[in-house]
């Protein structure tokens, strides 16, 4: 009875397993690489695609996508989705334009592994993370993707370093884990907290550091059980008002029982300071090689978690963060946030207003993270290099104003004296009145955050 059942399980299994074979029963497709293109095909969709991607299967007519050799490039790039709600958000499987391309590319959200959350929560029609049924992509076979996708998504030429496959670690599910302290630094633990059926809960909570001197982090970790939306570590600009510091160790909820924004507790946070965050259920971020963000003396940090719960039952948010510190002594630069913020705002009624600004730098500066803040009318944001030899270049672009990709530039992108980034944002106001800079979310920002360091 016993081997009846597994025998019955095997045969259930068996069109995964021959889906999912492995480099080392897989002999009759040589590696090629001779471009970027052929070591995707051979090292990857030939490994791991194709059992199920390959004409006559029922999988490849389900999802209409071969991605045998000499099919897939054309299958792939420049072809509209299958997946009618990815069509209507406008993806395409691979686009040519780059960077802009990459933020609209279908294969990318079906691949990458580190957002799978964010992918179930918010895209319950797109279908599963592939490959179906196998082992998420390594985040070497990702960033490999990636770059040829960054790169223009050629056909020809090696554009992406064979070396980044060596990379075989893989997003594990398996979920979320309290973070061990740091050797040096502090750890914080936020919750567990309760976010109502079908509700979204977005609270604040500020953490005295009680340093008597000041302290330099050069990595952040970040552990959020599921559901999350965010979770941001902020500090206050000095400027705070007294009248509305919060107290020390009270969530600060954001909305109250029936859904309006609490007053009182938006005030303060036209002084945050952005530190670090994430929209993964977990990060671990080291700043670049000798550089630290500084925090001053009797300091604190206020701890920011956003919760969206789309089930139908209560589910528990809980977020462990520890942030790493390093002696002075060992830190060659440091960060500075970039912050430019255009107040200058006006968004007629009615209209799709495109808003310019450029802001100039007089000192070289080298920024190595970027991301766009904007509310709801928000429909695209990017950034170019305005003036030097890099003039017009598109460095940063956002079509999302809920969830703007957190950019790590590695290496930095080198602003030299003199030149500077001009923002390019696109509002659409189907309000019946004009709208302008304003901290509710119904009011409007324009925002690129980041952080950099100088020489
Ligand atoms: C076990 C079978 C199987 C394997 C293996 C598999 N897929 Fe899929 N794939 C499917 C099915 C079924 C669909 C349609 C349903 C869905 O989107 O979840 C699909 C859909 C897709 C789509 C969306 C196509 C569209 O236009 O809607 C992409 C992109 C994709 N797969 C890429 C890949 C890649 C890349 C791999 C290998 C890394 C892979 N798949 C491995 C079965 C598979």
């Amino acid at each position: 009875m016993k081997k009846l059942k597994i025998a019955i399980l095997l045969i259930g299994l068996t069109p995964l397993l021959v889906h999912c074979k492995k480099d080392d029963d897989t002999t009759e497709e040589p590696i090629d690489d001779t471009s970027t293109y052929s070591s995707i095909q051979t090292r990857i969709w030939d490994q791991q695609c194709i059992g199920c991607h390959i004409s006559g299967s029922s999988f490849a007519t389900q999802s209409d996508l071969i991605l045998t050799a000499g099919s897939s490039y054309d299958q792939l790039v420049n072809r509209a989705p299958n997946n009618a709600a990815a069509l209507e958000d406008g993806l395409e499987l691979v686009g040519t334009d780059g960077l802009e391309s990459l933020y609209k590319s279908f294969l990318w959200e079906k691949i990458n592994a580190n957002d799978l959350e964010h992918f179930y929560s918010d895209h319950p029609f797109y279908g599963a993370i592939m490959p179906l049924g196998g082992e998420f992509l390594t985040n070497g076979e990702l960033e490999f993707i990636r770059q040829w996708i960054i790169n223009g998504a050629p056909e020809e030429g090696v554009v992406a370093d064979l070396s980044l496959l060596e990379d075989e670690s893989r997003y594990e599910a398996s979920g979320f884990e309290a973070l061990p302290p740091p050797e040096q630094g502090y750890q914080f633990h936020l919750g567990p907290f309760d976010v109502k059926a079908n509700e979204d809960r977005e609270l604040f909570y500020y953490e005295p550091l009680d340093n008597t001197e000041e302290i330099f982090i050069n990595q952040v970790e970040i552990s959020m059980a599921p559901g999350s939306h965010h979770f941001i570590f902020y500090t206050f600009d000095e400027s705070l008002p007294t009248t509305i510091t919060p107290e020390d160790r009270v969530i600060r909820d954001l909305y109250d029982e029936s859904g309006n924004e609490i007053f009182l507790n938006l005030l303060p946070l036209q002084y945050h300071i952005f530190v670090s965050g994430t929209q993964w259920p977990t990060m671990n971020y080291h700043f670049p090689e000798g550089v630290a963000l500084r925090l001053p003396a009797n300091t604190g940090l206020d701890l920011n978690s956003h919760y969206a719960n789309g089930s139908n039952e209560v589910i528990q948010g809980e977020v462990y963060g520890n942030l790493h510190t390093v002696p002075a002594s060992e830190v060659v630069h440091v960060a500075e946030n970039l912050q430019l913020n255009n107040q200058n705002l006006f968004l007629p009624a009615g209209q799709v207003t495109t808003v310019e600004r450029t802001y100039w730098f007089n000192e070289k500066r080298y920024i190595f993270q970027l991301f766009s803040h904007a509310h709801e009318h928000m429909t695209d944001f990017r950034v170019y290099v305005q003036g030097g030899d890099r003039d017009g270049e598109l460095v940063y672009i956002s079509l999302d104003w809920e969830h703007p990709p957190i950019l790590e530039l590695d290496p930095p992108l080198e602003i030299n004296q003199g030149e500077g980034l001009r923002l390019e944002v696109t509002y659409d106001n189907y309000e019946d009145r004009d709208l302008g800079f304003g901290l509710r979310s119904t009011d409007e920002m324009m925002i690129l955050f980041g952080a950099y360091y100088t020489d």
